[in-house]
Formats: C-alpha cells, sequence, structure tokens
C-alpha cells in the first residue's frame, strides 16, 4: 500500500509529494510542527497538541492556515488513508511560500500545511522500554526559544547522531549551568532513591512536552510525589531511575547515562508503572 500525504489542499502519494523549493520551512527552517501519537487509529491528546501548535504559530507570527476542525478532519484523514494503528501523525506548518529574502513576506501568504503519518511497531518499542535505552549527555547548543516546535532541528538531529555514534539511543543537553534541559526529542526525567520524580520546570531550557503535562496529572493520581527543578547528569548517575517522555514513545525508561548503569540497570518501576497507566489519562479522539 503506498503511503499518502497532504499538501496544502491535496493528498497525494507520498513519494509525489512536495513543497516548493522557496518554502521557507525548506529554506529557512522558519515553520513549527506536532507530532501526535495515534492509538487504535485514534489521535492521541489532540485539543493540547493543537493548542500548543497555537501558541507556537503566535510566537512566529505565523497565520492560522485554516480552521482547527479542518485540520482535525484533514489529520483524521491522512491516518485513515494510512490505515495507521499504531504510529504517529506528523502535521508541519511553515509560514510559506516566498523568494528568499529573511524578512518575513510582504503582504503575506499562505502558510504551508503538510500531514504525514507512519505506523510503528509496538511490539518493536515495547520491547525496546522493557530493555531500556542508553543516553548520552551533550553541550547544549541550541537557541533560547526552544519553548517552540521550531523544525529548526539541526542541533537535535546532530545529538541524536552524536548518541547513535555513542552506542546511545538518545542525548540529553546540558545547560551552561551544568543542568540537564531535556533530550534530542523528548522530555528528561529521574527518579531520586526517596522516589520522588523529578524533571525539569517548564519555565526554560525545554519544549512543554504534551506527555509531559499528561504524566504530572498520572503522578498526581498515583500519589507520587513530583519535583519540577533542575538536575545534574550527577545527580541523574546515581539517581534510582531515570526516563523519557515524548508523543512517539511516551514513558521510555533509560538504563544507562554516559555509561553509567542507572539503579539496577534495568528499567524502573515508577518508569514501567507510568508507562502502562499513561493512556488511562490521555484525551484519545
Ligand atoms: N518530539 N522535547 C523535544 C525537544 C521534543 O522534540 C519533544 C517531542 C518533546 C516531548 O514533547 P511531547 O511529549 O509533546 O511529544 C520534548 C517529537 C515527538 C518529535 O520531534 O518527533
Amino acid at each position: 500500500m503506498s503511503r499518502i500525504a497532504y499538501v496544502n489542499g491535496h493528498y497525494q502519494n507520498l513519494r509525489d509529494a512536495a513543497v516548493n523549493v522557496e518554502d521557507r520551512g525548506y529554506q529557512f527552517a522558519d515553520g513549527i510542527y506536532e507530532v501526535c501519537e495515534i492509538i487504535g487509529g485514534r489521535m492521541v491528546d489532540f485539543p493540547r497538541h493543537m493548542a500548543r501548535m497555537q501558541r507556537s504559530l503566535r510566537e512566529l507570527r505565523i497565520a492560522e492556515a485554516m480552521p482547527l476542525a479542518s485540520l482535525k478532519i484533514v489529520m483524521e484523514e491522512v491516518v485513515r488513508r494510512n490505515r495507521i494503528d499504531y504510529g504517529i501523525v506528523y502535521l508541519q506548518i511553515s509560514r510559506g511560500v516566498a523568494h528568499r529574502d529573511h524578512g518575513f513576506p510582504s503582504p503575506e501568504v499562505k502558510p504551508s500545511v503538510v500531514v504525514t503519518a507512519k505506523s510503528l511497531n509496538l511490539a518493536k518499542n515495547q520491547a525496546t522500554a522493557e530493555r531500556g535505552i542508553k543516553v548520552i549527555t551533550t553541550a547544549e547548543n541550541r537557541w533560547p526559544r526552544v519553548d517552540i516546535k521550531t523544525v529548526c532541528l539541526l542541533p537535535n538531529v546532530l545529538a541524536r547522531q552524536e548518541a547513535r555514534d555513542k552506542g546511545a539511543y538518545e542525548a540529553w543537553y546540558v545547560d551552561a549551568g551544568g543542568f540537564v534541559t531535556e533530550g534530542a526529542s523528548c522530555n528528561a526525567w529521574i527518579v531520586t532513591k526517596d522516589g520522588k520524580v523529578v524533571t525539569r520546570t517548564a519555565a526554560s531550557g525545554i519544549l512543554a512536552g504534551i506527555t509531559r503535562a499528561v504524566l504530572i496529572n498520572v503522578l498526581e493520581a498515583m500519589q507520587l510525589k513530583l519535583e519540577e527543578r533542575n538536575f545534574t547528569p550527577d545527580e541523574a548517575y546515581h539517581a534510582a531511575e531515570a526516563f523519557v517522555s515524548s508523543a512517539s514513545q511516551i514513558v521510555m525508561p533509560v538504563v544507562s547515562i554516559d555509561g553509567h548503569a542507572i539503579g539496577d540497570g534495568k528499567p524502573g518501576g515508577i518508569a514501567k508503572r507510568l508507562r502502562a497507566e499513561f493512556h488511562r489519562f490521555a484525551a484519545i479522539s
């Protein structure tokens, strides 16, 4: 079955789908994106993803390309046409197409909208979660507005590749103060030896993950103690557990950081419980 993409009003075979070479997303990374998990063919936490998308657009002064209700129909249609049961749907909106000039196009142009979807292998994902992943740390080198979900991901690409080159799965950024910010494409968490779940506040240095926000509700419901505060790699090396969160991985246990085994070197109990409980708290539309 060929995969289908939506590009500016048209559903097309993915292999033929293309944007204009003067699309500002292509030339300047002048655009934003969202990734929603698909479970049983349905989008997970769609309203929260759309609220964050609207905020990203506002922060970059990109116009809303279409009403939210229409966008939802398009995203559902891409999921349906690709027959995704478990996977992700990807939405990208750029400022649009204009002759190359750094300043915003004047008059304003219509934003470009692209939606794709892909199946993920649930069994493989689960097997990875049962083993846990290895993480390395790397110096934070992104722009300060990482709160906006832009497609400007070159530092993230390089960090992920550095992790792979070192035999790990993900890289955690460490800021100039020596504190972990987040992963190349996920939020970072640790669990202290006395059972407190720690993650950096969303006030600076990270993307406010939707999975992170839902997990905070799960923690409350499970009566686990949350501490939103900075932590260092050294604290993480000695933590009882560590894990990452994102729409495509939900909760993925971390068993090694920079070669230091975390806890007993196996996925931690709290990470496993959070992973198991997550979808009871997520909004599935
Ligand atoms: N990444 N931080 C960064 C830098 C991310 O790229 C992501 C998500 C997150 C977690 O956000 P959420 O829980 O809303 O997915 C945090 C997506 C999945 C990606 O780039 O594929």
